[in-house]
């Protein structure tokens, strides 16, 4: 292949980090649609920008709009889509951004991708709601069209969920509220996102 990478001659992370006064980490959360992902990452985020700290969000169904617009709900596909979503959080977490990732992430295969491309870099959340919470909810509609069968391979129900086995967090959202949440989970991470001499 006629590709020649050539990461040393760019500014490095480190330069970055102390651009921004903060260490980068990728915070990944995975869970059921409806769940409260998106909800927690953007509550979090919001709290962060208060604080003078720079993130991002990868949501699943906003990058599902451009960048993985080619792709389904197969296994393979869901394979390549958290691929892309884990490549691009590289990106972001190698300049130093605090990088959410709110994808549903439904197989363990797909999480031991993650946790093998982003190594240490990887914070893994699991946001759990059951099915029939997230059901209730049903903030978009997806469940009722998927109980009349109007969607194939829908995560929970004829799409496999396997609940991850080790992660760093986990986040009930049946009982507690997003603010309780997101509040949880900057408290978890703050020992690695702010500064200290090893910036
Ligand atoms: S993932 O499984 O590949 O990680 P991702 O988070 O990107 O999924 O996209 C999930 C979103 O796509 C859901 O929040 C929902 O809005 C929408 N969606 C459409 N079809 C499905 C389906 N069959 N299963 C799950 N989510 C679906």
């Amino acid at each position: 292949m006629n590709i020649h990478p050539e990461f040393h001659r760019f500014l490095n992370r480190h330069d970055k980090q102390v651009l921004l006064c903060q260490r980068g980490l990728v915070v990944w959360l995975c869970g059921l649609s409806g769940s409260g992902k998106s909800t927690i990452a953007n509550a979090a985020e919001r709290v962060l920008y208060q604080q003078g700290r720079m993130s991002v969000i990868l949501d699943g169904d906003n990058l599902r709009s451009g960048l993985n617009a080619d792709l389904g709900f197969s296994d393979e596909d869901r394979l390549e889509n958290v691929r892309r979503i884990a490549e691009v959080a590289k990106v972001f977490v190698s300049q130093g951004v605090i990088t959410f990732v709110s994808a549903i992430t439904p197989r363990g295969e797909l999480r031991d991708l993650v946790r093998g491309l982003l190594g240490e870099d990887l914070f893994e959340v699991y946001v759990e709601a059951s099915y029939e919470i997230c059901e209730k909810r049903d903030v978009k509609g997806l469940y009722a069209k998927a109980a009349r069968g109007e969607i194939a391979h829908f995560t929970g129900k004829d799409g496999s969920f396997e609940p991850p086995q080790d992660p760093a967090l986990v986040l009930n959202t049946e009982n507690s509220s997003i603010e309780d949440a997101a509040l949880e989970l900057l408290e978890a991470i703050s020992d690695r996102i702010c500064p200290d001499e090893t910036l």
